[in-house]
């Protein structure tokens, strides 16, 4: 039978998925994202050139195969067109090749205040967010007030008035009225004007009927399984099942089409935006980590927070998604590390426990263990042969660990700098 693959991240996000999706879609005919919008910022390097992807899939630089927008993502209009314009400015022409689920939602002007409104009410219990309206336009999506991309063909000024009304007075609610969105609302307008310039379609007719003749089709995530609206650090999460199934349903592809699943990590870990992080380093090691591996967000520019990977949560990744194989990203950063940390387990109040535990409390401290660091520049290495052995080692550790192989090894952002491992079937 055949089958969609799915790539996700296995931490907190900004892994590397999009370089990993750029690099494998020659191998596929359609690359598709089934969940978040425009929190995502995927980081593409090729030719000497970046290119940060938020709303579009991250297979549109790989000759002219089609890609496709889900249901399951929400879609900010505006956004959208200052992205698809400035590709195409660059000579990536996306109207013909891009579809765009008319299941998908769309944030509105609003949703965005609504959402500054939320983080300034919990105060300094804040998430975080991008700010960019994800967790009220899937608020409205799952109390059926949503306004969606199928919308925008019939009749759309008046759900458009009745939404924004409804917005306004759940602002006045909250005493939050100090706004201006006239500017944002005239660029969100021509927004909507530009995507009927795409095929709006029935993604999940369009990807069954792609299934059923045999085409291959790779499955993009954004964000990461312990941003996971259900298994990820709740509250502190973004509001999309970043997990595996979730692209069964940002998709309607049914789980028995399921093929192999790709996770997604760095070889140690970062977060941003606020929440439990059981690993992080608030020490020079940390600073390293930070500035070697330019750990500042590719969408809002903040600080990401680092520290040593955390092989408890990602056995919980690895159970969650049922990871068929492992691409490692970022090894090159550890580079020059004397000694190399992996959390194995948790200590919580004394006790040590080597499973994911309900909630990361402020209680739950790494037990590490120690390896030795490589302490050679791998950047330009071409071949799984140039391993120095102290990787291999790590690999190895890493790969009994999680019980899952590691696939392909990425030693820097650019393309060329991807090595795929021989794997025995
Ligand atoms: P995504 O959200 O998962 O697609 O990841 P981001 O693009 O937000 O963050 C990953 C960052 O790491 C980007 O700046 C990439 O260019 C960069 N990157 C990806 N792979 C590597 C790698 O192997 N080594 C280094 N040094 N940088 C990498
Ligand atoms: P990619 O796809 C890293 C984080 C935010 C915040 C929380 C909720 O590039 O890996 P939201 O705006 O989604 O309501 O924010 O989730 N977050 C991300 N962190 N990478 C991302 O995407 C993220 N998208 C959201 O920082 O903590
Ligand atoms: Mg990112």
């Amino acid at each position: 039978m055949n089958k969609v693959d799915v790539l996700l991240g296995l931490q907190w996000g900004d892994e590397g998925k999009g370089k990993v999706i750029d690099v494998l879609t020659p191998d596929y005919d359609v690359v598709t994202r089934f969940q978040g919008g425009p929190n995502a910022g995927h980081t593409l390097e090729f030719d000497g050139q970046k290119y940060v992807l938020r709303s579009i899939p991250s297979g549109i630089f790989q000759g002219d195969k089609v890609n496709v927008i889900g249901n399951g993502v929400v879609l900010d209009p505006a956004l959208f067109k200052a992205e698809a314009e400035a590709l195409s400015a660059s000579g990536h022409d996306l109207t013909q090749r891009l579809y765009i689920s008319k299941k998908a939602h769309l944030i509105m002007p609003t949703h965005r205040v609504l959402d500054a409104a939320n983080e300034a009410a919990k105060g300094a219990a804040k998430v975080g967010t991008t700010g960019k309206g994800i967790g009220p336009t899937y608020t409205d999506k799952v109390s059926r007030n949503g306004l969606r991309v199928g919308d925008i063909l019939h009749g759309f000024e008046q759900k458009y008035a009745a939404a924004k009304a409804r917005h306004e007075s759940i602002l006045k609610g909250m005493n939050y009225t100090d706004y201006d969105i006239t500017q944002a609302e005239k660029e969100w307008m021509d927004g909507i004007e530009y995507l009927k310039r795409f095929k709006l379609i029935d993604s999940e007719h369009y990807i069954n009927q792609l299934i059923e003749e045999g085409k291959s089709i790779l499955c993009e995530g954004a964000q990461g399984t312990m941003l996971d609206v259900d298994f990820g650090s709740y509250p502190f999460v973004t509001s999309s099942n970043t997990i595996c199934a979730g692209a069964c349903t940002g998709l309607g592809v049914a789980p028995n089409r399921i093929g192999d699943v790709y996770g997604i990590i760095k070889a140690y870990c970062t977060r941003v935006g606020s929440g439990p992080f059981p690993t992080e380093l608030f020490d020079a090691t940390g600073d390293a980590l930070c500035n070697k591996g330019h750990e500042f967000g590719s969408v809002t520019g903040r600080k990401r927070r680092c520290g040593w990977i955390d092989l408890v949560a990602l056995k919980y990744a690895v159970m969650i998604n049922g990871v068929t194989k492992l691409i490692m990203m970022k090894s090159d950063v550890l580079d020059d590390f004397d000694t190399i940390k992996a959390c194995v387990a948790y200590e919580v109040d004394g006790e040590t426990i080597d499973y994911f535990p309900y909630e990361l409390s402020d209680k739950v401290k790494p037990v590490y263990k120690e390896l030795p660091g490589w302490k050679t520049d791998m950047t330009s290495m071409k071949k799984e042969s140039e391993f120095p052995q102290a990787f291999n080692d790590y690999i190895d550790f890493l790969e009994d660990e999680l019980n899952v192989p590691i696939k392909i090894v990425s030693v820097g952002p650019d393309r060329e700098q991807t090595i795929v491992r021989y794997l025995p079937e």
